[in-house]
């Protein structure tokens, strides 16, 4: 048995810019799209480690742009690379790659990908960070965990731009990582998933670490699922797949027709 999806797409830190990876997510034969995460610029601050994987990469990796897939009935809009959170900040990597990018060009840049998507696929947008605007708490879909006092930690461009292409289409799914499930103060689990009142929903898919072990040994891994149905998202899950592909455990964040919600947020 095998896991047969769609697509897939990858929310970044990669692997501290390990180019083995990102040849191994080249050999996939689905349809992929990859935004690159603040641990994937490498200890380079020229840009050139950042820059090989995007070359690797070529169309696969979507930040700032349009993911066009062709086959899998949904368009993937990414938001600014590299992102750490925090509201917006360049690092001195992605400078070297793409220039000196202003919040108001980043904002442009994903309202822009957006527009040109195609009106009746569903719209994902990608980002590395989730947006500001998802909670304050620690345990907030982007809520800072690491330090007091705990505040969100979301993007602020990707904010802005989602209540810009709001005007025009409700975005589907915002997909984001880099925020990890598990808190480091404390203890406890983060809110992984929340819809707002126009129907969007946002997903932190940050399971880290991705492989575990079953309660006979097994392993497992872990991976966010989402189903589509006449371009609606029907389904959103955390599920712990067995080395087979089939299914150990599985976590419902939302049903459309149950409305069923994580309990935890
Ligand atoms: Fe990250």
């Amino acid at each position: 048995m095998k896991l047969s999806p769609d697509g897939i797409l990858f929310v970044g830190d990669l692997g501290e810019a390990d180019i083995k990876v990102v040849k191994a997510i080249n050999s996939l034969s689905l349809p992929i799209a990859v935004i690159l995460g603040n641990h994937d610029r490498g200890k380079d601050k020229t840009g050139e480690l950042l820059q090989t994987q995007i070359n690797l990469l070529k169309d696969k990796h979507c930040g700032w742009s349009l993911m066009e897939w062709s086959v899998s009935g949904i368009s993937v809009v990414g938001a600014r690379p590299c992102s750490a959170g925090g509201g917006f900040h360049l690092s001195e990597e992605v400078r070297a790659v793409y220039g000196e990018i202003t919040l108001e060009e980043s904002v442009n840049r994903i309202v822009i990908a957006a527009e040109k998507a195609p009106r009746d696929l569903p719209l994902i947008i990608l980002a590395h960070s989730g947006p500001t605007g998802l909670g304050s708490e620690a345990s907030s879909p982007c809520g800072r965990d690491w330090k007091p006092p705990a505040l969100d930690w979301g993007d602020k461009d990707l904010a802005l731009a989602i209540d810009k292409i709001r005007k025009k289409r409700i975005p589907d799914v915002v997909i984001f990582g880099h925020m990890h499930h598990n808190l480091k103060r404390g203890g406890g689990y983060r809110c992984t998933y929340k819809q707002d009142i126009w129907g969007t929903s946002y997903l932190n898919a940050a399971c880290v670490p991705r492989k575990t072990k079953g309660s006979k040994g097994e392993s497992l891994f872990h991976l966010s699922w989402i189903e589509f149905n006449n371009g609606l998202l029907t389904n959103a899950y955390h599920r712990w797949y067995r080395s087979d592909a089939s299914v150990a455990y599985e976590e419902t964040l939302f049903n459309r027709h149950a409305d069923k919600k994580d309990a935890r947020c």
